[in-house]
């Protein structure tokens, strides 16, 4: 089965094969679809060293939204190479020390602001950047990673409050970008250990609630659940759905104690 031949997609996010966009990336190219990566600052070479375990190797390029202008460069490249894409992932989250763990209390703006910048308002510069690109799709489709931001958790705090304006933004971005047949989707996963989710205080109070509400067995090292929904947000088989919130969670979201 090939569900993403000929599709052209933007993978950002790939840091470690522990990476969700690891795991995205490696179906999308066992699915036919080619693929590019970006590395953020000194995380770069990183990226380009992951990117060689992966089964056709894409070329990384540099790209850290605190730096817009690396987008909109990014963006003429890919044009000069492909004249289109199909598909860009939005896997990107950072919040300083501050805003995890202690409480929203304890943070100051300069913090917050760092972690809705690279959290939530990157989205939208994702789809700004490579809007002409994806308008030039049959079929354009902008997928970004979540975690579930109905309610408040422990020691989440700022980051949950930037998930929340990633899901508020995903409405708007698909209200906004209909119009040019462009869908815009979220997944929200369960917890899965990554690099990023380590800088999250005392992760394993997310692994046992899970492991004690989610109806379906959770796995923390299993990425591929939440690699197949993004696969097929970027597939052809999704063709009506935009601004939604796909939870791939084993069914956490939808009980309580
Ligand atoms: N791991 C989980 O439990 C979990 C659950 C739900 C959602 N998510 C989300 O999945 C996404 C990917 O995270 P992950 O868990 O795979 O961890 P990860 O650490 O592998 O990926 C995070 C990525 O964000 C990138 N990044 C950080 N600052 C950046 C910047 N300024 N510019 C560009 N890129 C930058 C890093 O380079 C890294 O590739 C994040 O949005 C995260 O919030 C993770």
């Amino acid at each position: 089965m090939n569900l993403l031949n000929d599709k052209k997609l933007l993978i950002t996010g790939v840091l470690t094969d522990d990476s969700i966009a690891f795991s995205v990336a490696k179906l999308a190219i066992e699915e036919g679809a080619d693929v590019i990566l970006t590395g953020a600052g000194r995380a770069l070479s990183l990226t380009q060293r992951t990117a060689k375990k992966l089964p056709i190797v894409p070329e990384v390029y540099e790209l850290d939204v605190t730096k817009p202008e690396q987008a909109f460069e990014l963006s003429s490249i890919i044009e000069q190479k492909w004249g289109r894409l199909d598909g860009v992932l939005h896997a990107i989250g950072f919040a300083p020390q501050n805003c995890l763990g202690d409480g929203v209390l304890k943070a100051v703006w300069d913090e917050v602001s760092t972690a809705l910048e690279i959290s939530t308002y990157s989205y939208k510069l994702l789809a700004e950047a490579f809007l002409s690109l994806l308008q030039k799709s049959d079929s354009g489709s902008l997928v970004g990673l979540d975690f579930d931001a109905s309610a408040a958790w422990p020691t989440y705090d700022w980051m949950g409050v930037a998930k929340a304006g990633l899901e508020s933004l995903n409405r708007y971005l698909a209200k906004d970008l209909g119009k040019f047949n462009i869908r815009v989707n979220l997944v929200a996963a369960g917890p899965i250990k990554t690099v990023a989710a380590k800088s999250i205080p005392q992760f394993g109070q997310f692994e046992d609630a899970w492991a004690a509400r989610s109806p379906l067995k959770w796995s923390t090292t299993d990425h591929e659940a939440v690699a197949k929904a993004c696969i097929m947000f970027f597939s052809d088989y999704l063709p009506l759905t935009t601004g939604e919130i796909l939870h791939v969670d084993g069914g956490f979201h939808a009980v309580s104690a």
